[in-house]
């Protein structure tokens, strides 16, 4: 079958590698796609919010599987339009990508159905919001509604800055129309996990656990990023945790969007936090993380395509998801600056357990070059997480450009335990 990939970064190269060791698969289509996902795949220079370019290419293609990674499109409807067009498609439908497109949305919905989750109130006009935090417990939690890149997010720990939040989100309008309604939630405090759930409308399977490791500094300093790191799978993730979360989050997630009239179908990414009173939802997405997929895909046994077909199909009942008995790290490789030449990323081949995921790289007649943020995802695999962190920080070692930055404490939890 032919498979086109929307999406171009490490999530994407994860599902892209996964897909191409699929017998199923006989070619593979990347739009945008990068420099690593052009190894297995045909990139074509789309970009994943032309909806109309997409159809029309997996048109000409005759595609059969059309597999869309990133929130932006889903938020925006590109999977419905794939869909229309008769395109089998993996990933929800604007309807229910919303879960992640709206916080208010997706706080109402917990709260409607007792979802557990942190108390929180929802404004759209600033006076209200300022008024509220006046009486409101320190720290708090403000969130832009909209899709703000991860960043927006602000926890505040003073009255002062809250309200300078509040101003920053909703009146200075840093994340645009993302923060002209806002969430005002409890702030929790505990271990967070992300668990990454196949559904297909009516049966939600979770995934082996992972953590992300989201400040961009050490000793989890500096601003939110996307993501600097992940393992999987979390040791405070236990199988007693795992039957709470599928009786009382995951489930009861996937029949309150069933009962709004919204099935979702595709990956249900709940961010959790494990506090003291039982785990609660911090956040729901539509999708993959990234960097959790580059850690959850490569310990997946399945055939990733039979899943999702299973998904399409309202057939995921079937399916026994299957995850390697090991463990896997993943450390981010940042470049604050474009068209650095990258040196070493041969020593990945043919090097089992090894892995070397591109989201910011360009193909030069130097070579492939960093492209900004978020460069590479170095992830590799042990018999457990100690030895998959000792693995994936020494094969970091064999990849080097100039101003290479990443964070020395990924997987630093694990000394905990
Ligand atoms: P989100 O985009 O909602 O996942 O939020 C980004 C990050 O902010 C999360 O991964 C948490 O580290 C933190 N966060 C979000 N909500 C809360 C909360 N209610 N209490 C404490 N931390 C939070
Ligand atoms: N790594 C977190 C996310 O993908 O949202």
């Amino acid at each position: 079958m032919k498979v086109l990939i929307v999406g171009g970064g490490g999530r994407e190269h994860a599902i892209a590698w996964k897909c191409s060791r699929s017998p199923k698969v006989d070619k593979l289509f990347a739009a945008p796609g990068n420099a690593g996902i052009a190894e297995v795949a045909e990139c074509v220079d789309i970009s994943v919010m032309d909806a109309e370019k997409l159809v029309a290419f997996a048109k000409k293609e005759a595609i059969d599987l059309a597999i869309i990674g990133p929130d932006d499109p889903l938020v925006a409807g590109v999977a419905d339009c794939f869909i229309e067009n008769g395109i089998r498609t993996f990933g929800p439908e604007k309807k229910a990508a919303i879960i992640e497109g709206s916080k208010a949305f997706s706080k109402e919905l917990m709260k409607k159905y007792k979802i557990p989750s942190a108390a929180s109130e929802t404004f759209s006009d600033p006076e209200s919001a300022l008024k509220y935090l006046e009486t409101a417990n320190m720290p708090i939690v403000l969130k832009a509604d909209g899709l703000a890149l991860g960043k927006g997010v602000l926890i505040c720990n003073t009255l002062e800055e809250a309200k300078s939040g509040v101003k920053t989100l909703m009146l200075d309008r840093q994340f645009g129309k993302a923060g002209d309604t806002i969430v005002i939630e409890e702030f929790l405090t505990g271990r967070e996990v992300s668990v990454l759930c196949f559904c297909d409308g009516k049966t939600i399977k979770p995934m082996t656990s992972a953590q992300d490791h989201k400040r961009a500094k050490d000793g989890d300093q500096g601003l939110n990023t996307g993501g600097m790191g992940t393992f999987s799978p979390s040791p405070f993730y236990t199988k007693e945790i795992d039957d709470y979360c599928k009786k009382h989050i995951y489930q009861p997630t996937i029949d309150a969007m069933h009962a709004e009239g919204r099935d979702f179908k595709g990956i249900l990414f709940c961010g959790l936090m494990l506090t003291e009173d039982g785990p609660k939802v911090l956040e729901y997405n539509a999708r993959f993380g990234d960097p959790e997929a580059q850690v959850v895909i490569p310990r997946m046994k399945n055939d990733m395509i039979d899943v999702m077909e299973a998904c399409i199909d309202g057939r995921l009942e079937e399916i026994d998801l299957a995850f390697e008995e090991n463990a896997a790290v993943c450390v981010v490789l940042v470049s604050y600056e474009k068209g650095f030449v990258i040196h070493g990323l041969e020593n990945f081949r043919d090097k089992d357990g090894y892995y070397v995921f591109h989201a910011g790289t360009k193909k030069t007649e130097q070579g492939v070059v960093t492209n900004g943020g978020r460069v590479l995802g170095v992830t590799a695999k042990g018999a457990d997480l100690f030895e998959a962190r000792a693995n994936a920080y020494k094969a970091t070692e064999w990849i080097n450009f100039d101003n290479k930055y990443l964070r020395h404490d990924i997987g630093k939890a694990i000394d905990e335990q």
